[in-house]
């Protein structure tokens, strides 16, 4: 008999009734340190007081109205964006594959009411993830998401990540609307594009007029020790997707635009319920004032380096079970060799919360405040999971 809740997840035996900053705790009281933050979510981890205080302070007073009317709280958090990046324009959304469909549309149109409605195709990139909607898995493209589901949503091109030879040469052809990249892959295995890849993808499209689109889903909000992870590049895209960081538990979203590139995103071309609903952008602006501080961020590159530094130290330790450290800021992976889903399940075992990734791939993207000792408790709980599943 199917299962009373549609079976599409592989679930651990894990069920968590509390959370507390970097700990997730189960009915008898067991305690576990979360590394995964519920894949980058929770980024000032669990039952944060300042955000609980903005969502229980807004909910006293208004839970949700239409997009018929002004919400004053989206207005703020819009700003509080476009202060704060490349952008001129916000869209809000509930998920990062609501964000993944604006940023496609967005694209299309803007060619569409420039006369050139031939220019439809996005490149896009293998290992890349980008949601579940039938544009997300169109443009990541891999079988294990698109069989069984076709016919896939067309105008996509897919290339091997950060090959620039090749990215070159697809961006002559003349029906190119853009192209859509992780700064930091995160599903495919926590692998960072160059920043002379980056660079060169901003040349390519200024050349040629084809919108750089980065998902920033995962990598976003302060995650890599800057704001948005393509900072650290030195450029900007013309469109960003954002998502959990930003809600920081909340389900929210944005896509973030220039100016121009939104140019074709009139009234009536877009909306949603919910996207940008007070409860949601109340929190989102507590989130953006904690995160986007200079000194808050500084401290995320130290916890980074902490973590990296022990880390690293463990790769040595234990080389038949680990092979590198890799990854930017607090969204970090270790690459194995031993079968990373067996050291996640260890991990279980050691109360340690890690997230298996693509490419044999352990992913680490804890609370981006989590506190010094529970680094230190982290590693220590690593070093027993490696010996745990050290072949012998
Ligand atoms: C880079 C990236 N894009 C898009 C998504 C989809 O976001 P959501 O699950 O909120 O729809 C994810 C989710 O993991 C992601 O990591």
């Amino acid at each position: 008999m199917i299962p009373s809740v549609l079976p599409t997840y592989n679930r651990a035996p894990l069920s968590f009734v509390k959370g507390e900053g970097s700990w997730l705790i189960e009915a008898d009281g067991r305690r576990f340190l979360d590394l995964g933050a519920g894949i980058a979510v929770n980024a000032l981890g669990h039952a944060n007081p300042a955000l609980t205080e903005a969502l229980t302070t807004q909910a006293q007073n208004l839970w949700h109205v239409s997009n018929l009317y002004q919400i004053p709280q989206q207005q703020q958090l819009a700003d509080k964006l476009v202060d704060a990046t490349f952008a001129d324009t916000v869209f809000f959304t509930n998920s990062g594959t609501e964000s993944c469909e604006l940023a496609v549309k967005m694209a299309r149109k803007y060619w569409h009411d420039k006369g050139q409605p031939e220019r439809h195709v996005i490149i896009t990139f293998d290992g890349s993830f980008h949601g579940r909607s039938s544009a997300g898995i169109a443009a990541a493209g891999s079988e294990k998401m698109t069989k069984g589901f076709a016919p896939l949503l067309p105008g996509f091109r897919h290339l091997p990540f950060g090959d620039h030879d090749a990215i070159k040469e697809a961006m002559k052809q003349p029906d190119v609307a853009g192209i859509l990249i992780e700064p930091v892959q995160g599903e495919g295995g926590i692998r960072p594009l160059p920043d002379v890849c980056l660079k060169g993808i901003r040349a390519l499209c200024d050349e040629t007029g084809a919108l750089m689109m980065l998902d920033e889903v995962q990598c976003g909000v302060s995650r890599t020790g800057k704001l948005f992870a393509h900072e650290w590049a030195g450029v900007s895209p013309d469109i960003m997707m954002v998502a959990k960081g930003i809600g920081g538990g909340f389900p929210l979203g944005a896509v973030l635009a220039t100016e121009d590139a939104a140019s074709g995103m009139t009234a009536g071309t877009h909306g949603s319920t919910y996207g940008g609903n007070p409860l949601g952008c109340a929190v989102g602006n507590k989130v953006m004032e904690i995160v986007s501080d200079p000194a808050f961020l500084e401290d995320v590159n130290r916890k980074a380096g902490l973590l990296r530094q022990g880390l690293e130290s463990l790769v040595a330790r234990f080389p038949d079970v680990f092979e590198s450290v890799r990854g930017l800021g607090l969204m970090l992976g270790i690459k194995c060799k031993v079968t990373n889903v067996d050291v996640v399940k260890a991990a279980y075992d050691a109360g340690l919360l890690t997230v298996p990734a693509g490419d044999n791939v352990v992913r680490l993207l804890p609370a981006l405040n989590i506190p010094d000792e529970d680094i230190a408790e982290a590693l220590n709980r690593f070093e027993k999971v490696a010996t745990e599943v050290q072949p012998s």
